[in-house]
């Protein structure tokens, strides 16, 4: 697994973000995160200004690892990476894309959910998939299942994630980390809600410790 993966599965859980006004909170949001034991988060490129909200986070915390989010074209990839983005996350795989940032030595996490989505990673040589959308696909029932076929990949699972069943996804060896945005909401990040940030993130570490004992 290369070293960004590990870093991430070494965190455990990843806030998948849309900033609404990434000048006023891009800033403040990384630091909140960072200060939660969370330095990590999937800037979706569902809010325009993505990228921008990407170069405000690194630039505030550059040890933080910022990844783009719903990525769905190489113009993307490119604008995400110019803005200093450590990881692409596509909501499914798209063949073109995972060759475009393997050609540029970025890991990309392409949402797979089923067999063949899955065979087409493994031809590509990938090792970490985003399980998208999570709960509505199947949940950890179905990443089971589908471990059994194809043990070689770690999955992150996205879509439906909370406090609740963060512990029983991250028993289960074959995940990465855990996506999510509930620690993240648009009522949080628009009303400034730092501490409440920071206090979601700070239950959410001390979940990851306990699940992986
Ligand atoms: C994603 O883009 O990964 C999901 O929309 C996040 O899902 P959640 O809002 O249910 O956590």
């Amino acid at each position: 697994m290369d070293a960004v993966s590990q870093a991430i599965s070494q965190i455990g859980v990843v806030p998948v973000i849309k900033l609404n006004h990434p000048e006023r909170d891009a800033a403040p949001l990384a630091k909140a995160l960072t200060a939660g034991g969370v330095p990590v988060a999937e800037v979706t490129f569902r809010a325009a200004g993505a990228a921008k909200a990407i170069a405000l986070m690194v630039q505030e915390c550059p040890d933080m690892l910022v990844g783009a989010g719903t990525v769905l074209s190489t113009a993307q990839v490119d604008e995400a990476l110019a803005a200093g983005a450590k990881f692409i996350v596509t909501p499914g795989l798209d063949i073109e894309i995972v060759k475009y940032c393997q050609s540029k030595g970025v890991p990309i996490f392409p949402g797979c959910t089923t067999p063949t989505d899955y065979h087409a990673a493994y031809k590509l040589g990938l090792e970490v998939l985003k399980f998208f959308p999570a709960e509505q696909s199947g949940g950890l029932a179905k990443i089971k299942a589908m471990a059994a076929p194809f043990p070689m990949f770690k999955v992150m699972p996205t879509g439906g994630i909370s406090l609740k069943n963060l512990a029983d996804y991250l028993k289960a060896p074959v995940i990465a980390a855990c996506g999510g945005s509930y620690m993240v909401t648009a009522d949080l990040i628009d009303n400034n809600k730092w501490d409440e940030i920071i206090d979601l993130c700070k239950k959410s570490v001390e979940i990851v410790k306990e699940a992986r004992g």
